[in-house]
């Protein structure tokens, strides 16, 4: 049996995750979940799971939660040693942290530091302190698998070759609801418009995020980080089906693909079993009845997001953080009718020119230009 926590269990990929343990329940157990304010949903998780510790973040819920439980023999923590609490347990094995936001880092530092496996669906870490993270995973011996489908296709094709064979990944993206609007029509769309995505179901942030390309940004940035990559070694393709989720080209001109239909339980499932395979129960992909897969190059005047990436990736330092927080702080103001679409970008790359770029952070540094980076966007959007 592995004993997996699930960090943010209450959110898109924590139920996904759910879903692929029910079907993997004779080798996984779930020890812990947390939850940001979902305190309903957590207590039926807790119910039908029956882990030992569950956490939330939002203290107004501990004592719903904790009224919803009573007879359950469980532990309720909250506060900002709860996650330490919980992940460090000895009988913990792997860690799946499905928080969204920079809220995951402290999270992700934690489960390094007690040397537990870390499956990260949270890309917002990396970007904000990849630097820092992975050095310390290494130092630690802690193996962090990707949950992202694109990373995950990339940990799987890499497995083809040497890691000195590879000349680059391409990275694979829908290209979001807006892939064939006209750029003067942008400002105008909606926030419900926006959140329609074509082929994945997810969490608001992260569809915001690609509807605006920034996801494809955030995921360059991580693919840096966790393949050791730089700028020129990392492809974008637009690929609308979202049936490869990534390649990588080796130095013989291969290129190995990984596909599947966009199912994000098994990536999830993969990163769990890694690196073994379990039978799964996804749908399976019927090539000769899907016909046509269809690439384009993407659109960086339309969607700047994307050249903001790559630029975070070509001066790293404080960069990550900037971009991460200013990116949060103005989806949310969208998300909330309070800008237009196209604000978000203009003010994210405002935030990344004004900040107090530094080379070599500190974790503290990390934070102060991720508390600096919220501040100026809510004022450059007020
Ligand atoms: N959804 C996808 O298909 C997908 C694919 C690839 C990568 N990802 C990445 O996976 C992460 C999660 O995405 P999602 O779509 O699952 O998001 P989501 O549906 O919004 O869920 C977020 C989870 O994080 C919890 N949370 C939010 N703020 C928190 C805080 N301050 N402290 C502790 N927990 C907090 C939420 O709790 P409550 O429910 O109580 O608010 C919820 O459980 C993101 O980094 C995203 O980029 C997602």
């Amino acid at each position: 049996m592995k004993n997996v926590v699930i960090l943010g269990s209450t959110g898109s990929i924590g139920k996904s995750t759910l879903d692929v343990i029910r079907n993997l329940k004779h080798k996984y157990k779930v020890v812990a979940l947390s939850a940001n304010s979902q305190w309903e949903l957590l207590s039926k998780q807790v119910n039908e799971f029956k882990p030992e510790s569950v956490s939330i973040a939002d203290e107004r819920c501990v004592d719903l939660l904790r009224n919803s439980l009573s007879g359950n023999s469980v532990q309720i923590l909250t506060g900002e040693n709860s996650v330490r609490e919980m992940v460090s347990k000895e009988n913990v094995d792997i860690v799946l942290s499905a928080i969204v936001g920079g809220a995951g880092l402290p999270a992700a530092i934690e489960v390094i530091k007690s040397r537990k496996t870390l499956a990260l669906a949270n890309k917002e870490a990396l970007v904000m302190a990849g630097g820092l993270i992975m050095p310390m995973a290494k130092e630690n011996g802690v193996n962090i698998i990707p949950v992202d489908s694109e990373h995950s296709a990339v940990l799987q094709a890499l497995r083809a070759g040497r890691r000195e064979e590879v000349k680059k990944i391409i990275i694979t993206a829908s290209g979001g609801p807006f892939r064939n609007h006209p750029k003067e029509k942008l400002s105008e769309v909606t926030k419900e418009e926006a959140l329609n995505h074509p082929t994945w179901n997810m969490g608001k942030k992260i569809t915001i995020d690609s509807a605006t390309l920034m996801n494809k940004a955030l995921e360059v940035i991580e693919a840096k980080w966790l393949f050791d990559l730089d700028a020129t070694q990392i492809e974008v393709v637009i690929h609308p089906e979202s049936i490869i989720h990534s390649l990588v080209e080796f130095c013989d001109g291969s290129v190995i693909a990984q596909m599947g239909l966009p199912d994000m339980k098994v990536p999830i499932q993969f990163a769990l079993t890694y690196p073994d395979r379990e039978n799964g129960n996804a749908k399976l992909l019927d090539l000769a009845t899907l016909g046509t897969l269809n690439f384009q190059k993407p659109d960086m005047d339309k969607f700047p997001a994307l050249r903001l990436g790559y630029e975070v990736v070509e001066k790293g330092g404080t960069m990550g953080a900037t971009f991460n927080a200013a990116n949060e702080v103005a989806v949310q103001a969208f998300l909330d009718n309070k800008i237009k679409f196209t604000d978000i970008t203009k003010a994210v790359e405002h935030v990344m020119k004004e900040h107090n770029f530094i080379k070599d952070p500190t974790l503290q540094d990390i934070m102060d230009a991720d508390e600096y980076a919220r501040k100026e966007t809510k004022i450059c959007l007020s």
